[in-house]
């Protein structure tokens, strides 16, 4: 061969060889992109509806992470039990089938024991003393509990104050409860308490409860205004609400630790940061919007008993406070107020 030959097929094999280069590296680029264009959808999922502060949150969470993200990470909602009540909610968070809850603490107790303390009738002495709780190391422990159970405790949000309304009579004193069949959530300390009251607790989650009224399978509940309004339970025969207040029924907006590992590290960061403002907004929204659905029950005819005196209620219910079984922290969080 001759050496202008030599060089020529040379020439050619040093071009193949840099194609072959750059559609190697195209590739990796076009599958570089492919990872960053990829679209993560959350499910978010609580039992309260549509206008209830838990969603509106979720909402504005959900705005801001898609706002942050390019669109990368949407969140969609599903409110009102739509895809479980709370307890199922929780434990598909520890599997990662479902994404983001919010959820009360009461069922979630079921997963992290401690915070059972939070559900013990008449813990705080008013909204004020709970969030300076919850915002403080107390609070950050017992979210760090959850890390456990393979979920993430974004933030605490709340329900409001719990109240008992009922179908028999006005409920002005323990005595009153006596005989009373009273829906409770499944949680220990609240079906201990309401026996100490008297009443017979049953112990069911929300979607079941309202049938359980309308078919008066039981006489009572308790929840916050904000519930009896928007779940109107007016027409599901509650006709009397006391205004007990006797536990301030907390909630936490969580993430499941599965969910946190499978994005993106700048995305997961993003959507934990969100879902650590989604609490503080909505103990914002609902503080009004209880007063609007406490009118709105008065107007519908709810007989709302505003002057309750709660002292017979705490004495018989002290019992149940020896019942906890973590003394210590629970001391801890009556000092801290
Ligand atoms: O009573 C309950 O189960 C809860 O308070 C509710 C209504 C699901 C809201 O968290």
């Amino acid at each position: 061969m001759r050496k202008s030959s030599v060089l020529s097929v040379l020439l050619v094999l040093l071009m193949l060889g840099a194609m072959a280069f750059v559609t190697a590296c195209g590739g990796d680029t076009s599958s570089k992109n492919q990872d960053d264009e990829k679209v993560y959808v959350l499910q978010a999922g609580h039992s309260l509806p549509e206008n209830h502060p838990y969603e509106l949150a979720f909402k504005r969470m959900a705005e801001n992470v898609k706002e942050r993200t390019n669109g990368r990470v949407i969140i969609e909602t599903f409110p009102a039990s739509q895809i479980g009540a709370e307890r199922e909610l929780t434990e598909a968070l520890t599997f990662g089938t479902v994404d983001l809850v919010v959820s009360s603490t009461a069922p979630i107790t079921n997963f992290v024991p401690d915070l059972g303390v939070l559900d013990l009738p008449f813990l705080f002495a008013s909204r004020e003393a709970a969030v300076k709780v919850l915002e403080s190391e107390i609070g950050d422990s017992l979210l760090a509990q959850l890390g456990d159970q393979g979920i993430i405790g974004m933030s605490w949000g709340e329900n409001g104050f719990r109240h008992i309304t009922n179908s028999i009579r006005p409920i002005h004193s323990p005595d009153d409860l006596r005989g009373i069949k009273i829906r409770t959530q499944e949680n220990d300390i609240h079906i201990a308490a309401f026996e100490a009251l008297g009443a017979q607790p049953t112990p069911m989650a929300w979607t079941e409860a309202l049938t359980a009224f309308q078919q008066r399978v039981v006489d009572a509940q308790e929840n916050p205004a904000i519930v009896a309004d928007q779940f109107n339970l007016f027409e599901a025969n509650q006709k009397y609400m006391s205004l007990t207040g006797h536990v301030y029924s907390v909630a936490i907006y969580m993430m499941s630790q599965a969910t946190y590992d499978k994005l993106p590290e700048d995305l997961r960061e993003i959507v934990l940061d969100e879902g650590r403002k989604a609490g503080p907004y909505e103990r914002e929204l609902i503080i009004e919007m209880e007063k609007e659905s406490l009118n709105r029950l008065r107007a519908q005819g709810m007989e709302i008993l505003e002057d309750i005196d709660i002292e017979p209620f705490r004495t018989a219910i002290a019992s149940v406070y020896n019942r906890y079984n973590n003394q210590e922290l629970l001391n801890s969080i009556l000092e801290a107020q």
